[in-house]
């Protein structure tokens, strides 16, 4: 087990990498296994905030010393970033590192939300991977109608596609995206770790949507990237109002650091791939290296001690293995969820007729909603739905659709229970391969 107080990792000052180290082979579009594509895709989203999140504290403040170092770590964040983002292959398509991007959010939530202190995250995280699930759903139909792929080819059956939440109720009015938060005094550090890893993924995925959707030139794909763009702009609004606000500058840098050496070292442990693997085990050691500077700046400026914000251990919040059984679990419980006042959650049959989301969701899909036409599109190129699962789940479609269904708010192209129902006297193995 890492120690980490007394381990001091690799010194900033040998942190600066030339280009050809910066700069590395990346895996293989076919062969690579799809954990480690998820790993990938992580941890880049946690770069990006680590780097995101040292210029906004630069930005106000007018402490030279520290500013100084502030500007160097995060021009290290920033290379790291390069690095791991720049594995990705030039043939994979931005279609699928979709699939990637919601497989992530799917199988690490669901880890995260087993690995979870507060019961209340953990019902947040748990509200939050269905809607990531549909996501999914959404995409492979796309993934197939565009570019041939089976969404097999990405996930590798480790990650089921059916219909979850369906995309058009994942649009809350602006009073009801905020959430309760945690006290910094009684919240473990994983819980603080837990919170800031998904809202890395969140993030990323969100910019990765808003930087990539205009790039196909089909219309009803771009609408589809830019529903769900704002589905992830409301995933991070929900999961970063978990934090508590009363939380230092300083004591955020040790929990950024922290989550950083955290998820090196689990993929660093899981991975396989003994070239991946030595690249995470070098960046575990620069994050070492951050992190022991945040000690540092905290227990000189704050005058505490460290371990009595973070601990004095690694956390496991990202590791990634199938989760079909949980997200099943999670799917027949909780499908009519819906957020209500002051971050409290009500099911669809308990919401009042004036339910402030009926209002913003009855608005954006007033031209139909673009994940109900990823599904009509399906239908016109195949007779039917995209969906990988066993038989009970695909079965369950139209049951878990009529649960989901709102009484005020259906976009005017939802596909109906009806059409579920025929979908599973079509095979579809024969759109696949
Ligand atoms: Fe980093
Ligand atoms: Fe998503
Ligand atoms: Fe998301
Ligand atoms: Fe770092």
């Amino acid at each position: 087990m890492v120690d980490i107080l007394k381990e001091k990792g690799m010194p900033i000052e040998k942190q600066i990498r030339c280009w050809h180290d910066i700069v590395k082979r990346p895996y293989k579009r076919e062969g690579v296994d799809c954990y480690t594509r998820t790993r990938q895709i992580l941890l880049n989203g946690i770069e990006t905030e680590a780097w995101g999140f040292k210029h906004c504290w630069v930005r106000k403040s007018d402490d030279v010393e520290l500013n100084k170092l502030l500007v160097n770590i995060r021009r290290i964040e920033d290379m790291q970033q390069t690095t791991i983002n720049w594995l990705s292959p030039y043939k994979q398509t931005i279609l699928d590192t979709t699939l990637g991007y919601e497989q992530v959010a799917v199988d690490l939530t669901a880890w995260l939300s087993q690995n979870e202190d507060d019961p209340y995250v953990k019902e947040t995280f748990d509200f939050g991977l269905l809607e990531d699930f549909d996501h999914l759903y959404r995409y492979s139909q796309f993934a197939n109608i565009i570019e041939e792929t089976d969404p097999n080819e990405i996930l590798q059956g480790q990650t089921d596609v059916v219909i979850g939440r369906p995309t058009q109720y994942h649009h809350n009015d602006n009073s009801l995206r905020i959430r309760k938060h945690y006290d910094k005094n009684t919240a473990t550090p994983r819980t603080k770790v837990n919170i800031l890893t998904l809202i890395s993924g969140e993030q990323q995925t969100h910019n990765y949507y808003a930087e990539h959707g205009f790039m196909y030139g089909n219309t009803d794909l771009k609408r589809l990237y830019a529903e769900i763009c704002d589905v992830e702009e409301e995933h991070v609004t929900m999961y970063e109002s978990l934090i508590d606000p009363n939380e230092t500058m300083f004591e955020k840098w040790l929990i950024h650091e922290l989550t950083e050496a955290s998820c090196y070292y689990n993929c660093y442990a899981d991975e396989k791939d003994e070239r991946m693997k030595l690249i995470f085990e070098e960046m575990f050691q620069m994050e070492m290296g951050h992190l022991h500077q945040a000690i540092k700046m905290f227990e000189k400026y704050e005058k505490k001690d460290a371990a009595s914000v973070i601990g004095d251990k690694i956390i496991h919040p990202c590791h990634f293995e199938s989760q079909k059984e949980y997200v099943k679990k999670v799917l027949n419980n909780e499908v009519n969820k819906r957020v209500d006042a002051d971050g409290t959650y009500n099911t669809v049959d308990k919401l009042p007729s004036d339910w402030k989301s009926y209002k913003v969701q009855n608005e954006v899909s007033k031209s139909g909603a673009p994940s109900e036409q990823a599904i009509n599109l399906a239908i016109e190129s195949f007779e039917r739905d995209i969906a990988l699962a066993d038989n009970s789940l695909l079965k369950s479609q139209s049951k878990l659709l009529e649960k989901s269904l709102e009484k005020e708010a259906v976009a005017p192209n939802t596909i109906c229970v009806e059409e579920y129902e025929q979908f599973n006297a079509i095979k579809n193995d024969n759109y696949l391969y």
